[in-house]
C-alpha cells in the first residue's frame, strides 16, 4: 500500500495563510482534508468552515489521532514544539511548510515511527484568499524519504503545482531566492516608489506607476529568459546615463546609492553574456560603478 495517496486523510496544524490556502485546494483537488488545529480555536474554525467535512479540534493531538498525513502550518519557530507535543503512530506522515527548517525538528515524531517531510510552497502568501489563488503553477520545495517525496510531489501536482526535490544542504540557498523574489523584490520596489516623493508624488503614486512595469518584466522574464530579459543602460553600455544615476543619487538619495552600485554591478555579467554588452565598456561601467575610496 502507498504510503500516502488521495483516499487519505489530512489534518492541518496551524490555520494561517499558507495552511488554510493549501487545505482549500487540496480539498477542491478531492483530498480529504478532515482536521484543523491552532493555537486559537477561532482561527481553527474559520479554517474548517471553507472546507466541507473538515472539523476544528482544540489539541493538535486530536488533530494528529484523526488523520494519516499531518501539516504542521504554524510559524517555523512553532513547529518543532508542536510535533513535540503530539504522540505519532507508526507510519504516520508529518510534513512542515517552511522552506528554511530542517527536517531535524521532526526527530521526535521518527523516533516514534512516523515519516517526515517537508512541502514549502515558493510563493508570497497574505491570505486564504489571495493564497488559493495563486497556487496553481507554484513550485513547491520537497524534501524527505523516496517514498515521501513521491506522496508530496503527487499532492504538490494535484493542486496545480511544480514539485522539486532539495537535499537537506541545499534548502537555504534555495529559500534565500524565493525570499530574494518575494521580500527583497518588494522593498526594492517600495525603495524606489519612495523616491518619487522627491519628484513631487506621492509613494503611492509611485507604487502605482512601477506596478505596471513589474508585470512586464515578469513577462520578459517568462518569454525569454535569462540573459535575454536583461535590458537597461548597463546592458546597453550607456556610460553618460549610468553617471547621471550615480551623481544624482549621491545627490539626493545617497543611502539608496550602495544598492543601485550593486545591483547594477549584478547587471553587467549579464550584458556580457547576451552579447549586447562589450567587455570594454563593461569595464568602464565597473569604473562609474566603484565606490569612491574612503
Ligand atoms: N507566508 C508565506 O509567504 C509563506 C510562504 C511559504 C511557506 N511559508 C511557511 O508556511 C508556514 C506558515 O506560515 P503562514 O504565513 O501561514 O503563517 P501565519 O499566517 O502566521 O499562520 C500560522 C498559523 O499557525 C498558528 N500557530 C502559531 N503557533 C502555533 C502553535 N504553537 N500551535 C498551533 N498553531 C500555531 C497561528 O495561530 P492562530 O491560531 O493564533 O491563528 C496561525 O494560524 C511557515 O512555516 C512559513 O515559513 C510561508
Amino acid at each position: 500500500m502507498a504510503l500516502f495517496d488521495r483516499t487519505s486523510t489530512i489534518g492541518f496544524i496551524g490555520a494561517g495563510a499558507v495552511g488554510g490556502s493549501l487545505g482549500v485546494c487540496l480539498s477542491r483537488a478531492g483530498y480529504r482534508v478532515v482536521a484543523v488545529g491552532s493555537r486559537t480555536f477561532a482561527s481553527a474554525q474559520r479554517f474548517a468552515e471553507r472546507i466541507d467535512g473538515c472539523q476544528a479540534h482544540h489539541m493538535a493531538q486530536e488533530v494528529a489521532d484523526a488523520v494519516q498525513l499531518v501539516v504542521i502550518s504554524t510559524a517555523d519557530d512553532a513547529i518543532r514544539s508542536v510535533a513535540e507535543g503530539v504522540t505519532w503512530r507508526s507510519g504516520q506522515l508529518v510534513a512542515h511548510c517552511s522552506g528554511a527548517t530542517s527536517l531535524d525538528v521532526f526527530r521526535h515524531p521518527v523516533s516514534q515511527g512516523a515519516v517526515a517531510g517537508a512541502f514549502h510552497p515558493l510563493q508570497a502568501f497574505s491570505s486564504v484568499e489571495n493564497g488559493v489563488d495563486s497556487i496553481p503553477g507554484t513550485t513547491f520545495g520537497i524534501e524527505g524519504s523516496p517514498e515521501v517525496r513521491t506522496a508530496l510531489a503527487d499532492m504538490a501536482q494535484a493542486i496545480g503545482g511544480k514539485p522539486v526535490f532539495l537535499n537537506a544542504e541545499d534548502k537555504p540557498l534555495y529559500h534565500l531566492t524565493g525570499v530574494m523574489m518575494g521580500n527583497l523584490l518588494t522593498c526594492l520596489a517600495a525603495t524606489a516608489a519612495q523616491l518619487w516623493e522627491q519628484c513631487g508624488y506621492s509613494r503611492a503614486e509611485g507604487v502605482e506607476a512601477l506596478v505596471p512595469m513589474m508585470r512586464g518584466v515578469v513577462n520578459n522574464l517568462e518569454r525569454s529568459g535569462v540573459p535575454g530579459a536583461v535590458a537597461g543602460p548597463y546592458v546597453r553600455g550607456d556610460l553618460g546615463t549610468i553617471r547621471k544615476h550615480v551623481e544624482t543619487l549621491d545627490a539626493r538619495a545617497p543611502e539608496v546609492l550602495p544598492l543601485y552600485r550593486e545591483l547594477a554591478r549584478a547587471a553587467i555579467p549579464f550584458g556580457v553574456e547576451k552579447r549586447a554588452l562589450n567587455p570594454k565598456i563593461a569595464q568602464q561601467i565597473e569604473v562609474i560603478l566603484e565606490p569612491p575610496e574612503i
